[in-house]
């Protein structure tokens, strides 16, 4: 069972391409994770599999996003006790691998690797995404990459991180990353927004509602990027830092915005 969780659309292009190889089922955790805080009804969630578990997801300050790791901590995972862990990223993972390993120890899953792919950088609060033509680039460029790790899930074969760095001063610089950066605070609309509501659909966090027709954020935001990134009117900002930036969004269909 191959799971995703993606901002920008990045990690779900690695993971329907490692779907397609391996053969298994795809699920979306933005889906899970949204309706699991908009319906308090909602059970734990249960997933049941005689083949490894596959978590895909965007790399956050070298590490699995928290949502992922809460993700997974809150799910019960039966049948097969063999993870693996695919990471996107921008330029690498840092620790990620340690951390994911520990994080098995602690669920007593059986950690089988973690790998990762650059693909192009979403993160317009702090960075810059790269042009069009360098994205497509980078997308072609990644489909071997991921296809080789997918055979090696498929054979239930370990896997290896070429993006990561051991050693890295991850856990530290995480925890202060969360608490001083991923806040929603910065985030408006501008005159440009339409009230279309693309932005309230797909905040994972189900963070955004629409107040006299402009998305008003709630303070629950993971700094993902869904919401600046895939504005059709490219009407929200991210106080000065995002302005005049490129947005880097991937549509399901594999299509750049
Ligand atoms: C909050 C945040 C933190 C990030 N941290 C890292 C990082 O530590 N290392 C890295 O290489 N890329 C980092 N990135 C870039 C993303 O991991 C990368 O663009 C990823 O492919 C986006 O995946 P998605 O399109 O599935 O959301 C970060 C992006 C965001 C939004």
């Amino acid at each position: 069972m191959v799971l995703y969780f993606t901002g920008t659309g990045n990690s779900r292009y690695a993971a329907s391409i490692i779907a397609r190889i391996t053969g298994d089922e795809l699920v979306c955790m933005n889906d899970l994770i949204r309706q699991r805080i908009t319906d308090p009804y909602v059970a734990q969630y249960a997933f049941d599999s005689d083949r490894p578990f596959i978590f895909v997801s965007p790399t956050y300050c070298w590490r699995l996003p928290r949502v992922v790791e809460q993700f997974i901590r809150d799910s019960r995972f039966t049948g097969c006790r063999k993870v693996y862990f695919y990471l996107t990223c921008g330029s690498g993972t840092g620790d990620a691998a340690r951390h994911a390993e520990e994080l098995c120890r602690q669920l007593e899953l059986e950690f089988m690797g973690l790998s990762s792919v650059i693909l192009p950088e979403n993160y317009i609060a702090l960075f810059s995404a790269p042009s069009f033509d360098d994205a497509q680039g980078m997308l072609r460029a990644a489909v071997a990459p991921i296809e080789s790790a997918a055979r090696l899930m498929q054979l239930e074969k370990p896997i290896e991180d070429p993006n990561g760095r051991s050693g890295a001063a991850g856990g530290k610089l995480n925890s202060l990353f969360y608490k001083l950066v991923v806040k929603d605070k910065k985030f408006s609309a501008t005159d440009a927004c339409v009230g279309c509501g693309r932005c309230v659909s797909l905040c994972p966090l189900a963070n955004i509602s629409l107040e006299n027709g402009q998305p008003q954020w709630h303070g629950r935001c993971t700094h993902c990027m869904a919401c600046i990134a895939a504005c059709p009117e490219d009407a929200i900002e991210y106080g000065g830092a995002s302005r005049g930036k490129r947005r880097y969004y991937l549509s399901a269909a594999g299509r750049q915005k």
